[in-house]
């Protein structure tokens, strides 16, 4: 899709991270941007930083996890500026508990935000999308919707959920001009790792691959390469470049992974045994944590 002055953004989780790095890229493209998120003052803080490049920027703090506070921001978008060419669903949050030990509450709030919202967004905007023959949906899952990661399975299934949610939603969207594209991010230096429910998914992460070496070394095994860490503003330049020409496949923003999530459809024991001194490094430190807590 061309970027015009006339192209309209909307972007969720729009107060941090990758949401605030895509909104500040697409400000550079002078369109017309969208940003929802619940903190308010962050979000206004990230919408003057897009004004200050001459971006038009409606800012509605929203909580996505409301079916009416969804629908309420799509319908002033649309009020403000005629309009909705692109949506990036990108709110999202983590979570942090060993299976057992995830509660009913956790895996509702995790499937909320990383699943549920996702109906709740796009569904107002398709009308919209579908009247004007052209527009983008874009899901910000994650590599964690295309294979598992200890202790931390509601949003490990969460995220599989929004890549199915992209599956299906293209089959409905064929022939009506709009896109969707679900993109696949692995580790990237944002917030995201410290505010995961159930304590810092992040910091056992860290730690796991710390720990990970001493047990290649213990048990003889090879110690395979984990994807680079990418900064958030590399990632919303890929953002761009996705809306700009809309890719065929889903999108893995980070060198190495698409050819992982293929080893894991084709093999899934050959995957994880190339992942076991990190998945045991990271087996070690939560019980360390446990003990300890
Ligand atoms: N960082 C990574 O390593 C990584 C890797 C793969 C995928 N991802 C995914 O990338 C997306 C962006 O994450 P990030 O790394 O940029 O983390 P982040 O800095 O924590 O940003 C998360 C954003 O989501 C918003 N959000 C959370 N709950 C919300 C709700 N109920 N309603 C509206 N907004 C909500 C937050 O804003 P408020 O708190 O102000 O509402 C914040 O703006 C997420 O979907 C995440 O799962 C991240």
């Amino acid at each position: 899709m061309e970027l015009t002055p006339e192209t309209v953004v909307l972007i969720t989780g729009a107060s941090s991270g990758i949401g605030a790095a895509t909104a500040r890229r697409f400000a550079r493209e002078k369109v017309r941007l969208v940003l929802a998120a619940r903190r308010r003052e962050r979000l206004e803080a990230v919408a003057a930083e897009c004004r200050q490049v001459g971006a038009e920027v409606l800012a509605v703090p929203t909580d996505v996890t409301v079916p009416e506070q969804a629908q309420t921001l799509v319908r002033r978008a649309v009020e403000q500026f005629g309009r909705l060419d692109v949506l990036i669903n990108n709110a999202g949050r983590g979570n942090c508990a060993a299976v057992e030990e995830t509660t009913p509450e956790q895996l509702w709030r995790i499937f909320a935000v990383n699943a549920f919202a996702l109906w709740y967004v796009t569904a107002p905007a398709l009308p919209v999308m579908k009247a004007q023959g052209r527009g983008h949906i874009l899901v910000i899952a994650s590599v964690a919707g295309k294979w598992g990661y200890p202790y931390n399975s509601a949003y490990v299934a969460a995220k599989h959920a929004a890549v199915g949610f992209v599956a299906a939603l293209r089959t409905e969207l064929l022939g009506t001009g709009v896109e969707a594209t679900v993109v696949c991010p692995a580790a990237v230096d944002t917030e995201w790792g410290m505010v995961t429910e159930g304590g810092p998914l992040g910091a056992l992460f860290q730690e796991g691959v710390r720990h990970s070496k001493q047990v290649a070394h213990e048990l003889g095994l090879p110690l395979a390469p984990l994807p680079t860490i990418l900064t958030a503003e590399q990632v919303a330049e890929q953002l761009v470049d996705v809306v700009r020409r809309p890719p065929r496949g889903d999108v893995f923003t980070h060198p190495g992974t698409q050819e992982l999530a293929v080893l894991v459809a084709q093999d899934r024991r050959a995957f994880e045994e190339q992942m076991l001194p990190f998945y045991l490094g990271v087996q070690r430190v939560y019980s360390q944590w446990r003990q300890h807590a």
